[in-house]
């Protein structure tokens, strides 16, 4: 059973029709054998049998007048029956009355080849004796021969034909299966190029199927190339995808830091806002009592000129002066710091007015014209174009002053302070560009912190930029910073143009400090 399932359909096909076909054609041919081999037998006994009657007859009146030379005459007539080999007739006591023989036959067996046909002799009714005649058969066993002979010529010609047959039916059957086998292995192996079954010819079972099989993979091929595809252009979605998360997280990064910035921002205002009001309070007394001592001690002084010009006290007042020079001038540092703590620190409420910040650009490097004196030329490149812009004018003031105050301490003996005007989408560019020592690049994150300085000791709070840029945000606009070290700073203010609508309804001013 193995065996036969593991045989190709084709020789299946091959092996079931001539079968069925040999099967078919034998018991066919010895049905028909049969019958005819019987058919001729019944005719041949009863010609035979008829044979016998006719030439008993005949030979009646020979036995009734008791003539045997008459009944041999009548026996002999059957010479010209080949087939005949002996009579015999027999009278009425059973004596042989004449005979017939033709010469005997060699090599055969009489019973084997011979047949006999006996018929009894009456005369109305009276037994008058029997005649026995043997015949040689022969002729029969031979025409059973050749009839055997032409049915295996049927035999073998029908197994031709089945075979051709089947030969024709492997065609029409075997061979669109084989080639659908070899479509579904080409599938199976991921070729889905082919477009036609080449058994595709009819529209019988087999080219149904064929089509049915095409449009099969017609629609396998479309969805292989759509899932190809899909695979091509899947790792690009993933990466956008990702660089999409990316920015969310590092906008969502960054919007986490300032907002502990701003939390550590309104209670480093709070605390400075504490300290420098302390720190007023305390220096108010030394800055109410300096002038009075500066007053007092110039009275002095003109008192000893007059009367005490000799005694070492006269040479005390002028240490004594110089020493007040110095408490004065501590006076106003201290005094500057307590006002940038408080710039610091101080609310932002406060109405927006239109600036031209052309002229206030101009103010502020008239108030810092002794500063630059033999430093640094001032190159002005402002855009007339430049429309009127809704700000604090102090506020905005003051942060222009740290910005240009940064770029003259930056540049060590000589050089140009460039500041330039432009508008663009509803904005103005405020950029100021120096060409001193520039910033260091693990510095450059931390300039906008408070208290940050690069500079000596006593030179620098490190408030200025933090204030700087707690004023700009306030307006809603942006500081960007170019720096490279050696080559110089840029810093450029953007503000917007038009008023902030929102943050003004909601706070009635620029916005509180964050
Ligand atoms: N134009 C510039 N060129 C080079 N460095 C600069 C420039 N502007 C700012 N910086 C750097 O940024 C730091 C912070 O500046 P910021 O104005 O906040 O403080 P400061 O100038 O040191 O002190 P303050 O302004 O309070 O007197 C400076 O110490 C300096 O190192
Ligand atoms: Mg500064």
């Amino acid at each position: 059973m193995m065996f036969w399932r593991d045989v190709s359909i084709k020789h299946k096909l091959t092996l079931i029709l001539m079968l069925t076909s040999s099967l078919t054609v034998l018991v066919a041919c010895l049905a028909f054998y049969g019958l005819v081999v019987n058919h001729f037998q019944k005719v041949y006994k009863r010609d035979m049998n008829n044979l016998a009657l006719i030439v008993g007859s005949n030979c009646k009146a020979a036995l009734m007048f008791d003539v045997p030379e008459d009944a041999g005459v009548v026996l002999a007539t059957l010479k010209g029956r080949k087939s005949v080999r002996q009579v015999i007739l027999y009278d009425k006591q059973g004596h042989v009355f004449a005979s017939y023989k033709a010469s005997a036959l060699k090599g055969t067996s009489v019973k084997e080849i011979c047949s006999f046909s006996r018929k009894i002799i009456l005369d109305d009714g009276t037994y008058v004796g029997r005649i026995v005649i043997e015949d040689d058969m022969r002729d029969m066993a031979r025409g059973r021969r050749q009839i055997l002979l032409i049915l295996l010529l049927v035999g073998v010609g029908s197994l031709f034909s089945a075979f051709w047959l089947s030969a024709i039916l492997r065609n029409v059957v075997s061979k669109p299966l084989l080639s659908l086998t070899e479509m579904v292995k080409r599938i199976a192996a991921g070729d889905f190029q082919f477009k036609k079954c080449s058994s595709m010819r009819g529209r019988d079972e087999m080219g149904v199927l064929c089509s049915a099989f095409v449009e099969m993979n017609k629609r396998l091929r479309d969805s292989h190339e759509r899932l190809e595809e899909y695979n091509r252009t899947l790792e690009g979605r993933v990466a956008a995808r990702t660089e999409e998360l990316q920015n969310a997280m590092d906008d969502l990064r960054k919007s986490q830091a300032q907002l502990v910035q701003s939390e550590k921002m309104a209670a480093l205002g709070q605390l400075v806002a504490g300290v420098a009001h302390d720190i007023n309070n305390n220096i108010s007394f030394i800055a109410g009592a300096l002038p009075n001592i500066k007053r007092m001690t110039n009275e002095l002084v003109v008192e000893m000129a007059e009367n005490h010009k000799a005694s070492p006290a006269w040479q005390m007042h002028l240490d004594i002066v110089s020493l007040l020079a110095n408490a004065e001038e501590g006076v106003r540092r201290t005094k500057k710091i307590v006002q940038d703590l408080n710039a610091f620190s101080r609310s932002s409420h406060g109405q927006l007015v239109p600036v031209d910040i052309h002229a206030e650009l101009n103010n502020i490097i008239n108030l810092l014209r002794y500063e630059c004196r033999d430093k640094a030329e001032i190159i002005r490149d402002f855009d007339p174009d430049l429309p009127v812009v809704y700000c604090q004018r102090d506020h905005m003031g003051q942060a222009y002053m740290n910005i240009l105050l940064n770029a003259i301490q930056a540049i060590e003996k000589r050089g140009t302070i460039r500041l330039k005007t432009w508008p663009a989408g509803g904005k103005a560019y405020i950029s100021f560009q120096d060409n001193g020592s520039g910033i260091e690049p693990e510095a450059l994150e931390y300039i906008f912190d408070p208290f940050f300085s690069t500079k000596p000791v006593g030179q620098g709070t490190g408030l200025g930029l933090s204030i700087t840029y707690n004023i700009v945000k306030n307006h809603h606009g942006k500081i960007e910073v170019h720096s490279a070290p050696g080559r110089g700073t840029e810093i450029v203010i953007i503000l917007p143009v038009e008023p902030c609508k929102k943050a003004d309804e909601e706070d009635g001013g620029v916005g509180g400090m964050e």
